[in-house]
């Protein structure tokens, strides 16, 4: 038995209707979350028992069926991973999200020691970010292990849903990332354009992303790594602005209202037969690698299915580590749709 928490929204929804299609053998799934009306109807549609509950309540309820796991989808995770740790942590029961909030991952990094103690895994951000991004670092390391400063931009198409949206609010008024030498340190805000293969110029710009937590964590060689997203130019333009006012709790919260509220038009205005693209480049070495994907939510649910199954017939060491970085090759396999491409530096980065 394993536990879904967070199963109504969007993720959980679409991760539901691929594993229902893909035929995937899993042990059974106790679905959870807050919203009975919600869950009911899903438990209905996939034949699954449902348990309801909120995260204050967790200290008190006991959880039907003794999961071995719970898997985490709500989000953002700023406000539900905490509850969810701790309570692992207490009953001695593993963990897994779709996590890709960098403050998120820190702090559960910086518990490592504990969970390792405990016989706890950890196993965050099984989502699109980071095992993709991650998968495209560690390949083109594999290629060039002499390369040590490394880029990795991402351009994730076919829509964003609320809960994208909403770990992105909260997580822009913590500033701009890169990781060099053991530390995450701060940078200005900044831009650069870049040819992709399909021989367009799009504009990246600096992102703190969960990358920069979860791959040097096992890449222990990794010296330098900054990472980037492309965003339309009138994102840019706001933002000084923007920022200074997400500052503002009542506006944030207000805005975290505005968003959710939003939830059922944003997942329906997806296009999950977009396809998604990113890069790696590294100064010194002559290639660059473009990497290119299924929607990222839907290699969000492939990507957790793996891992699951990964879960289930090897076991998960305790302590704190991203699914890419405990399974890598096996779990990369299991995602259908990826594909890489090597390119020289000159041609179109
Ligand atoms: N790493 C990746 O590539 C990746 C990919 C996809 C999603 N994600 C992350 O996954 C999270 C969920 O995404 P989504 O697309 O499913 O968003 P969504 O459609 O907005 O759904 C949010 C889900 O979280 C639940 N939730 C939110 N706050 C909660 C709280 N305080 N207590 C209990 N439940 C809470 C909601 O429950 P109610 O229905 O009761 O409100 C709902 O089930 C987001 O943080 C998103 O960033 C990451």
């Amino acid at each position: 038995m394993w536990l879904l928490y967070g199963a109504n929204g969007t993720t959980g929804r679409l991760f539901l209707e691929v594993w229902h299609k893909s035929g995937i053998d899993l042990p059974p799934c106790m679905l959870a979350g807050r919203s009975a009306h919600a869950l009911q109807s899903l438990a209905e549609k996939y034949n699954l028992p449902y348990q309801t509950f909120t995260l204050d309540e967790l200290s008190q309820i006991s959880l039907q069926g003794e999961p071995k796991i719970i898997v985490n989808f709500a989000g953002p995770y700023a406000y539900t991973a905490r509850p969810w740790l701790d309570y692992c942590l207490r009953k001695g029961i593993a963990y897994m999200d779709i996590s890709g909030e960098w403050r998120v991952l820190t702090d559960m990094y910086a518990q490592q020691e504990a969970f390792r103690e405990a016989g706890v895994p950890v196993i965050p951000s099984a989502g699109f970010d980071t095992v993709i991004g991650e998968g495209a670092v560690y390949a083109f390391r594999q290629k060039y292990p002499q390369a040590r400063t490394l880029h990795l931009g991402v351009y994730a198409r076919g829509g964003y849903s609320a809960g994208t949206v909403r770990s992105a609010l909260v997580t822009l008024p913590h500033g701009y990332f890169y990781w060099e030498r053991g530390a995450l340190r701060p940078t200005a805000f900044s831009g650069v354009e870049r040819r992709l293969a399909n021989g367009k110029a799009y504009h990246f710009w600096r992102a703190t992303l969960a990358e920069l937590v979860t791959a040097p964590a096992w890449m222990s060689d990794l010296e330098v790594l900054h990472t980037w997203i492309a965003l339309p130019p009138r994102y840019t333009r706001w933002r000084p602005l923007l920022e200074k006012v997400f500052a503002w709790q009542p506006f944030m919260d207000g805005l975290l209202r505005l968003v959710d509220s939003q939830r059922a038009r944003l997942a329906r205005e997806m296009d999950l037969e977009a396809s998604t693209c990113l890069f790696v480049e590294a100064p010194e070495v002559p290639e660059w690698l473009y990497v290119a994907s299924r929607q990222p939510y839907v290699v969000t649910a492939w990507a957790v299915l793996q891992s699951l199954q990964l879960f289930f017939r090897e076991g998960a060491f305790p302590g704190v580590q991203s699914a890419f970085g405990r399974w890598r090759e096996k779990l990369w396999a299991g995602i259908p749709g990826v594909q890489t491409l090597w390119k020289a530096r000159s041609s179109p980065a």
